[in-house]
């Protein structure tokens, strides 16, 4: 039987190298850079001149399929996921990297029917590597099918982790915490992209055992899940049930062994959900 989805995804993919292009032409020129909800998180022209490009192009091509935009959803509109066929678009994955030019920025969308994540598109525009996946059907860079690694025993692995935008007193203690937790197990390392997409991807294509995180988004987090699970990974929340990728808290991993031992590491707490009225 025909894929339902694949035109759009066919889409997602062309679109995405297109947003691409116009990442890496903007790292040429001066970035002028506004901030959103606290001094270090930060947005540019060129990520809300991406997010329209990928909206009306999708809206044409798509016109009754619902969005969920990073700049969207910071310019006041709603981030409630319903059954409806939904692009869940991050235009800029790793926009601090992006101003500074640290060379880790990714177009990320993930396409969600029915609240499922149905296809997931990351490109890590500098490094050129399109990371594809679709539900039931393997996860793949460049082409490459993808696999996560097959370590069990987190001492032997390397975590990725990242700080988030949020400088509140006691988030920023529950992150060192689990920092130090993590850090004394010990595990071989910690790392950290600057994007959840590209951090994903690693954890799918087996550079690193593990990634969690406190205070994601879910247009960070939608198209890498399903590229980690599809890879042969795990989503996990961080105190170990079902992930919620609303819930702004997640675990991405190899397996359920890491994912667990993790657990009992990371200092939890709950940032306002994403759908928070
Ligand atoms: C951010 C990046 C960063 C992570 C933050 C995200 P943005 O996304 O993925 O690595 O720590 O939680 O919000 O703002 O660059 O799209």
């Amino acid at each position: 039987m025909a894929d339902q989805w694949q035109s759009s995804m066919d889409h997602a993919v062309a679109i995405a190298r297109r947003a691409g292009e116009v990442v890496r032409e903007a790292l040429l020129d001066d970035r002028a850079v506004m901030t959103k909800s606290s001094s270090v998180d930060l947005v540019t022209q060129t990520d809300q001149k991406v997010e329209q490009l990928i909206i009306q192009s999708v809206k044409e091509k798509f016109p009754t399929h619902r969005f969920i935009g990073e700049e969207s959803v910071a310019a006041g509109e709603s981030c409630v996921l319903t059954d409806c066929p939904t692009w869940i678009i991050d235009p800029i994955d790793g926009t601090t990297n992006f101003v500074h030019a640290f060379p880790f920025v990714a177009v990320s969308i993930g396409f969600s029917v029915n609240k499922q994540v149905e296809f997931g598109v990351v490109y890590s525009c500098l490094e050129d590597k399109m990371f594809t996946a679709r539900r039931g059907k393997g996860a793949f860079c460049n082409g490459q099918p993808l696999e996560v690694s097959e370590q069990k025993d987190i001492q032997q692995s390397i975590v990725a982790t990242e700080f988030g935008s949020s400088r509140a007193p006691e988030a920023v203690d529950r992150i060192f915490c689990s920092l130090k937790n993590v850090l004394s197990v010990p595990v071989h390392g910690l790392r950290g992209a600057g994007t959840a997409a590209i951090n994903m991807c690693l954890v799918a294509s087996g550079c690193v055992e593990a990634y969690y995180e406190i205070g994601t988004h879910v247009w960070d987090v939608a198209a890498g899940s399903l590229i980690v699970s599809e890879a042969g990974g795990v989503l996990m929340d961080v105190e170990g049930g079902e992930v919620d990728l609303m819930s702004r808290r997640i675990i991405a991993a190899n397996n359920r062994t890491i994912a667990q031992r993790l657990v009992r590491e990371i200092a939890p707490f709950r940032p306002p959900r994403d759908d928070a009225p």
